[in-house]
């Protein structure tokens, strides 16, 4: 047996936090919005990991920080074995070709002054793909057909394509540059119920086809049932739980987990599963609870869950979660 290959991805010890100013002529900081705190986790080449949770929990920044959009408050990225962090501009640039992103709104993140063809051209050449026109342009081709939609849309500006047209003309570009990682955050929240499940399904054969590494984000679990390799669960700047994704949606040991879980529809009226409601809001990311940061709305709060932090711990191969009291409660 050969040794198990290095992950793609590794983050260990994210942290961003976001000073809070007041004053507008002597500016001084008056807190920090801990966006993300203590976050770890990796992927494996051509794996999926679904990284859900509420509005506000700290998803977006934790995309961005992977791909060194954002500079962490403390903490390590590795890909394909190189500490991101320690690279200067120039080192960095390779990275960027490799690591790709596609938003949430397709709209915004399309340049409108631009045809379809000059922008997925525009995008190899940056990188220095396809240097020969004849070649690029029969790419530009071959990659609307790979995104599922027709050649002469190549003249086109991104204003004359609906909403989930628009998302494939985003993945054709982040594709454009043959990447092996791509961050989709909530790629389809923008977009109508009807037209979601064919971009997660494009984006799960593209994935398959292609080898590529996908961090998933959403914030809803329904979402990301069916693609999801592994699910990793945010709540408050905090992964909560982490593990094989058929694992996590069958047996979820945080009770905030099996709470979003028990909010899935069910299609059968006779499996109907008693939802768990979650009271309260979010608390506020600058003055989190102490201990575990979910205890204020949790159904089975102590105490001690006030004082402690949680750990993240094994429950099964493969299945971590950070709850005081979830050997008790499986
Ligand atoms: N540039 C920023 N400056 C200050 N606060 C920010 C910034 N970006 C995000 N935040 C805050 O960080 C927290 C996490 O945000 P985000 O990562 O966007 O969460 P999510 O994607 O899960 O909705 C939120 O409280 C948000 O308001
Ligand atoms: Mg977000």
């Amino acid at each position: 047996m050969s040794a198990p290959a290095a992950p793609l991805l590794e983050v260990d010890g994210l942290r961003k936090w976001f000073p809070v100013r007041e004053g507008i002529v002597v500016p001084r900081t008056v807190g920090h919005v801990r966006a993300v705190e203590d976050v770890s986790f990796s992927i494996g080449r051509g794996e999926v990991l679904a990284l859900v949770g509420e509005s506000g929990s700290g998803k977006s920044t934790t995309g961005r920080l992977v791909l060194r959009l954002l500079e962490p408050t403390a903490g390590r990225v590795r890909f394909d074995g190189v500490d991101l962090l320690g690279l200067g501009a120039r080192e960095m640039r390779a990275f960027r070709r490799r690591m790709q992103i596609v938003f949430q709104d397709p709209f915004s993140s399309l340049n409108p002054h631009l045809r379809v063809a000059d922008m997925l051209e525009e995008a190899m050449v940056i990188h220095g793909l396809e240097p020969d026109g004849a070649a690029r342009r029969a790419r530009v081709e071959e990659l609307l057909a790979t995104v599922g939609l027709r050649p002469e849309y190549g003249r086109r500006f991104p204003h004359e394509f609906s909403g989930g047209q628009r998302q494939r003309l985003a993945i054709a570009r982040a594709l454009a540059v043959r990447p092996e990682f791509i961050v989709a955050d909530e790629p389809v929240s923008a977009l109508d119920v009807s037209i979601q499940a064919q971009i997660v399904n494009l984006l799960d054969d593209l994935q398959r086809r292609f080898g590529i590494a996908l961090l998933f984000i959403a914030h809803d679990l329904a979402v990301v049932r069916h693609v999801a390799t592994r699910v990793a669960v945010m709540y408050l700047g905090r992964i909560v739980e982490i593990g094989d994704a058929e694992r996590v949606f069958a047996s979820p040991s945080h009770p905030y987990t099996r709470a979003l879980i028990s909010a899935i529809p069910v299609p059968d009226p006779d499996a109907r599963r008693e939802r768990i409601l979650l009271g309260g809001e979010i608390p506020s990311p600058m003055a989190p609870p102490s201990g575990c940061v979910f205890r204020t709305r949790c159904p089975h709060a102590t105490e001690a869950c006030a004082r402690e932090v949680p750990a993240l711990e094994a429950r099964a191969p493969g299945h971590m979660s950070a709850c005081l009291r979830a050997a008790e409660l499986a």
